[in-house]
């Protein structure tokens, strides 16, 4: 691994990490050199992923806790930096979606997809802060989405904390370049993970992401990882309040 795109011993935590592309993005960082941390709200599930983590050589330890238990979520920053006394990056990317038409939403389904999207990632982003200020450095990079820059039916909570999360991190950017802080938005198109189950298995929604996206597939999870390393390593040193889209195209094809 090239110096330039190395974590070795940074202290990485990385939310909705149990599977999907969160541990995805915690392996990709592992085999950077990073120690991640994941979490997810299953204590067995993170302890099976940890466990890959670990068959494989790489440093992975669990948090389990529920982003939208706030005092919990501060309590798990905390505990990390104390044991590690350091935190080098967050990947704020736990993350659900609920699709219905307009007229069968609940308000409560609405702040739920918020609470987790965008609420969850605020809190955690600021005790992340909390503990990089001091140390004069650190990267927050949040999970986002396509979906917070263009639009489908159905699907406006998650659109509204997805495009949120994009307006957040430009003014933590803004806020925090002068401490030594990047914050970046990864925004992933079409992957193939558990939360797509539903779409990856309709035939006909399945052929419209193969014949809209230019590389005419759905992403694979290990696809988001370089951009992860990227935004967090040395590389990423310059790059600050951007929208990095990995979407094999999609958004740019008329
Ligand atoms: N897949 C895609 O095509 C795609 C595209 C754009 C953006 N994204 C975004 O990428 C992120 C990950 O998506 P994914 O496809 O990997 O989804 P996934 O397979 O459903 O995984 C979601 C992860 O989030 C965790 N999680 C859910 N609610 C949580 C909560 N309240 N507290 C803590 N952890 C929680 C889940 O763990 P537990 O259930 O074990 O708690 C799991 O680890 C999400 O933010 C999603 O919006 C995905």
């Amino acid at each position: 691994m090239s110096s330039l795109f190395s974590l070795q011993d940074h202290i990485v935590l990385v939310t909705g990490a149990s599977r999907g592309l969160g541990l995805a993005m915690a392996s990709a960082m592992a085999e950077a050199g990073a120690l991640v941390v994941l979490n997810g709200r299953e204590q067995a599930t993170l302890d099976h992923a940890a466990a890959g983590l670990h068959a494989r050589g790489l440093r992975a330890e669990t948090a389990a806790f529920d982003v939208t238990d706030y005092s919990a979520a501060a309590s798990a920053v905390a505990a990390i930096a104390q044991r590690h006394g350091r935190l080098d990056a967050v990947v704020l990317n736990a993350g659900i979606n609920h699709r219905k038409p307009l007229l069968d939403w609940e308000t409560a389904d609405f702040e739920r997809v918020v609470s987790i999207n965008l609420t969850g990632c605020f809190v955690l982003a600021r005790e992340a802060a909390r503990v990089m200020i001091p140390q004069s450095s650190g990267r927050i990079i949040f999970t986002g989405s396509i979906m917070g820059i263009v639009a489908r039916p159905t699907v406006h909570a998650y659109a509204a904390a997805k495009a949120g999360l994009g307006g957040m991190a430009k003014t933590l950017a803004v806020e925090l370049a002068p401490r030594g802080i990047t914050v970046n938005v990864i925004c992933p198109g079409f992957f193939d993970t558990e939360m797509n189950t539903p779409l990856t298995q309709n035939p006909e929604f399945d052929a419209w992401v193969k014949s809209r996206c230019p590389l005419g597939r759905w992403a694979k999870p290990e696809e988001l990882g370089g951009a992860a390393v990227f935004l967090a390593s040395a590389a990423g040193n310059y790059v600050t309040g951007h929208m990095l889209v990995v979407d094999g195209g999609l958004t740019i094809n008329m």
